[in-house]
């Protein structure tokens, strides 16, 4: 085969067979694709979409790039989630451990932040001792052990996606929904999960920020683990507002050992519970403990203690604080109407809480406490936001990306999504 020939088919709108994708990508993968064919390539996929056998070939290939995980020895089903991303998503910090002390084993391979949207492994790693680094058997040691593994996704997953996904970042083709859709489930497929839970976010904060965007990429992603013979579900959920309170690392793990306590924001509360029984019915366990009673009685907590403590970590230890502190005021009286995900993530990514490279650090105590959420009351001169920085600096630019991010109206009701906007199977 040639890569010109595969190049110029999906260029004049063909339907590239299974043999040109499976050669393509693993190709591309020894290094005898160039970069610069591959990139043609990506260019004429984005423009001119995929079918659906073609995107199931695709990831297809892409995890037989790699190794592929098995978790066949262990005396639970296994389950897990997927979020696209969003400005305080730290739904997987109480999720994993609640599925877990619901009877499921939930085997979580993570990624760090980019952009405005943080990572669950910069979140778990403000936790002083935690260790996101973990071999094939140190995984299924912690698994078997405490039900829950949140940890760094290996090198030999999905070798294919990491080499094209980098490839896209720099050439104007990330925004291809067949190029989302079997990036992220071949890391999923190969990760080997036995059902797969989708919360596919929409809204400013949110990859996807409309939601017909978002329908097309999980009826995608449900259609490729369809076709891979893999239990999944996607729900639709809001990113047109902060998810919580907190945004920022170390104030998203304490928000979430609130609601690991009973307590928490009912927004992070209502979508950990939807998440924790779409988990399970999709692993098979629709009849097990309700999740609702394991975050009553502690199981949960429990569950959370010896998972962090299994990857070095010490849930007891206090989380670092950051140095500085800022106030915005509510300028007015009256009812906030709009606080807007992606100018709270930005702020926050600007405040330290984010990287604006792979190799940077993250500051762990950095980022913002919303005080109000869209629909709450507030009084002029009281607090509505309260940043965290290691650095005084910082604040300006951070108050930039605040600025126009909220309405405060004397009266009215918020236009937003509704949490859970959908369920695509
Ligand atoms: N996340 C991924 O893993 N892949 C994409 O292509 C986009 C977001």
């Amino acid at each position: 085969m040639d890569a010109i020939d595969v190049i110029r088919a999906k260029r004049d709108g063909a339907e590239l067979t299974p043999d040109q994708i499976a050669w393509t990508i693993a190709a591309y993968t020894r290094g005898d694709i160039a970069e610069e064919q591959m990139s043609s390539l990506a260019m004429a996929i984005l423009l001119n979409g995929m079918t659906r056998p073609e995107v199931s070939a695709w990831t297809q290939a892409m995890i037989d790039s790699g190794d592929r995980m098995d978790w066949s020895s262990l005396s639970r089903p296994t389950t897990d989630k997927h979020s696209t991303g969003g400005v305080g998503d730290k739904i997987t910090l109480p999720l994993a451990p609640l599925v877990a002390a619901c009877g499921a084993a939930v085997p979580q391979l993570s990624g760090r932040g980019l952009g405005h949207t943080g990572g669950t492994l910069d979140k778990l790693e403000a936790v002083p001792g935690w260790r996101a680094s973990l071999s094939p058997a140190e995984m299924l040691g912690v698994l078997e052990e405490t039900g829950a593994v949140v940890c760094a996704a290996g090198t030999g997953l999905a070798p294919a996606d990491r080499k094209l996904y980098a490839l896209r970042d720099v050439t104007g083709t990330v925004e291809s929904i067949p190029l989302i859709a079997s990036s992220i489930m071949s890391k999923k497929i190969a990760e080997g999960t036995g059902a797969l839970v989708l919360d596919v976010k929409v809204g400013s904060g949110a990859f996807m920020k409309t939601l017909p965007d978002a329908r097309e990429l999980a009826e995608t992603m449900v259609a490729i683990g369809t076709d891979h013979g893999l239990h999944t579900v996607a729900l639709l959920t809001a990113m047109d507002r902060p998810l919580g309170n907190a945004v920022g690392n170390a104030l998203e793990v304490a928000e979430s050992v609130e609601v690991l306590a009973g307590g928490g924001p009912s927004d992070v509360v209502e979508l950990t519970l939807a998440l924790a029984r779409e988990m399970l019915a999709a692993a098979g366990l629709a009849s097990a403990k309700d999740p609702a009673d394991a975050l009553r009685d502690g199981s949960a907590m429990d569950v959370w203690r010896r998972m962090i403590t299994a990857q070095g970590g010490d849930p007891l230890a206090p989380l670092p604080v950051a140095r500085e502190t800022h106030e915005v005021l509510a300028p007015a009286t009256g009812v906030l109407t709009r606080l807007d995900a992606f100018g709270v993530g930005v702020a926050a990514w600007r405040l330290g809480a984010g990287r604006a490279r792979k190799e940077d650090p993250v500051s762990f105590g950095a980022g913002i406490l919303c005080h109000a959420k869209p629909g709450d009351k507030v009084t002029k001169g009281r607090p509505l936001l309260s940043l965290y920085a290691d650095d005084m600096d910082r604040f300006p630019r951070a108050l930039e990306s605040l600025d126009g991010a909220y309405t405060i109206e004397e009266t009215g009701t918020p236009d937003l999504h509704p949490l859970i906007i959908d369920r695509i199977t």
